[in-house]
């Protein structure tokens, strides 16, 4: 056997010996440059026996070499069979890890506090007649209460809902009393500046059942200030006025920051000024919306409350976010920072 057969040889045994002990695609790509590369064994083979007048050497140095190919080839393609390329179960990231969106974890404690009280979540049009959004609720055609909300009128008849309070025809309508629910949708209005968006969100609550009194309404409020804005907090009622309760009132909710006192070190407090911030309206459900509910108004009586999600969220964090807006972006940047 002429002696650089013997060489090719120890050449080919070495590869076969190298094959074996791979396992990854690294290991394959290290092999082909170890054997087939510019400084790989074959061409320093071929450095110290030339081919050239020695057409059975280049024969067996081409074999060899497809053979190298060949077989890395086979292994590669066994490879990316049996494992995928992709880890899947590696974890991600953490900057990469999503999260629920804080309005809609707001959304979600919200419906938790009123239903550890027995008030079911309900979802209530957000495109909804003139009738469920106004007429329904004591607000006729004409009414200049008509203008308290900068409403989208998409026809004559159908309007983007400026508020929950639709939902209470709409639960008459489903439920006969005892009704207690807590309607969580979205509100349109013409409105759009640091503090406002034209979508935002409000919840409205609705209790009717025989005697139901202002007390019921009070002591509901004051559940909701301590399980949301944490133990101590406290509630009042200021009279006000909305066409589908009377009594109507704002409700307002101590301020932390000076537990209510409105002053912090006899300074006023920069967050309230008096003591209290307001939360939102609410009353006792009016006669006519009772009627209008096909409810007998001397039998039923309710209360009915209605606040925005995005106003609790920010009255309790105490974040200042710059922009109201920003929550209705898709900004990782400003997302990440509420995982
Ligand atoms: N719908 C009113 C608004 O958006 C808020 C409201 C006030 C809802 C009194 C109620 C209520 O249910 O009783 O301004």
């Amino acid at each position: 056997m002429p002696a650089y057969q013997e060489e090719l040889e120890k050449i080919a045994n070495q590869f076969e010996v190298d094959l074996k002990s791979a396992t990854t695609f690294d290991d394959l790509n290290n092999i082909e440059i170890k054997y087939l590369g510019r400084q790989g064994f074959i061409n320093n083979f071929l450095k110290i026996y030339p081919p050239k007048g020695n057409p059975e050497l280049g024969k067996d140095v081409n074999q060899l070499k497809q053979r190298v190919s060949a077989h890395l080839e086979e292994r590669r393609n066994k490879l990316s069979y049996h494992s995928p390329k992709i880890d899947l179960t590696l974890p991600l990231k953490d900057d990469l890890t999503g999260s629920t969106h804080l309005i809609s974890r707001t959304i979600e404690e919200i419906e938790d506090i009123f239903a550890k009280i027995g008030f079911a979540r309900r979802r209530y049009p957000e495109i909804d007649t003139d009738w469920y959004y106004a007429e329904g609720l004591n607000i006729p055609k004409g009414h200049p209460a008509r203008d308290d909300q900068e409403t989208f009128y998409l026809t004559n008849d159908f309007v983007l809902t400026a508020h929950t309070s639709n939902g209470q025809l709409h639960e008459m309508e489903n439920q006969k009393p005892p009704i207690r629910m807590i309607n969580i949708g979205k509100t349109y209005r013409r409105q759009a500046d640091t503090s406002h968006n034209p979508m935002f969100h409000q919840f409205e609550g609705l209790v009717v059942d025989i005697d139901i009194s202002i007390a019921n309404l009070i002591s509901i409020t004051n559940y909701f200030a301590e399980n949301y804005f944490g133990v101590g907090r406290k509630t009042r009622l200021r009279p006000h006025h909305f066409q589908f309760t009377e009594p109507s009132f704002e409700i307002d909710i101590s301020c932390d920051l000076c537990s209510g006192t409105g002053v912090i070190d006899s300074v006023p407090c920069k967050m309230c000024k008096s003591g209290w911030l307001e939360l939102g309206g609410a009353g006792m459900v009016h006669r006519n919306v009772l009627k209008n509910g096909d409810l007998d108004p001397d039998i039923y009586s309710g209360f009915a409350f209605g606040w925005g999600v995005e106003r609790v969220l920010l009255m309790r964090s105490g974040l200042k976010i710059a922009d109201l807006r920003n929550l209705f972006t898709d900004d990782i940047r400003f997302l990440g920072q509420f995982k």
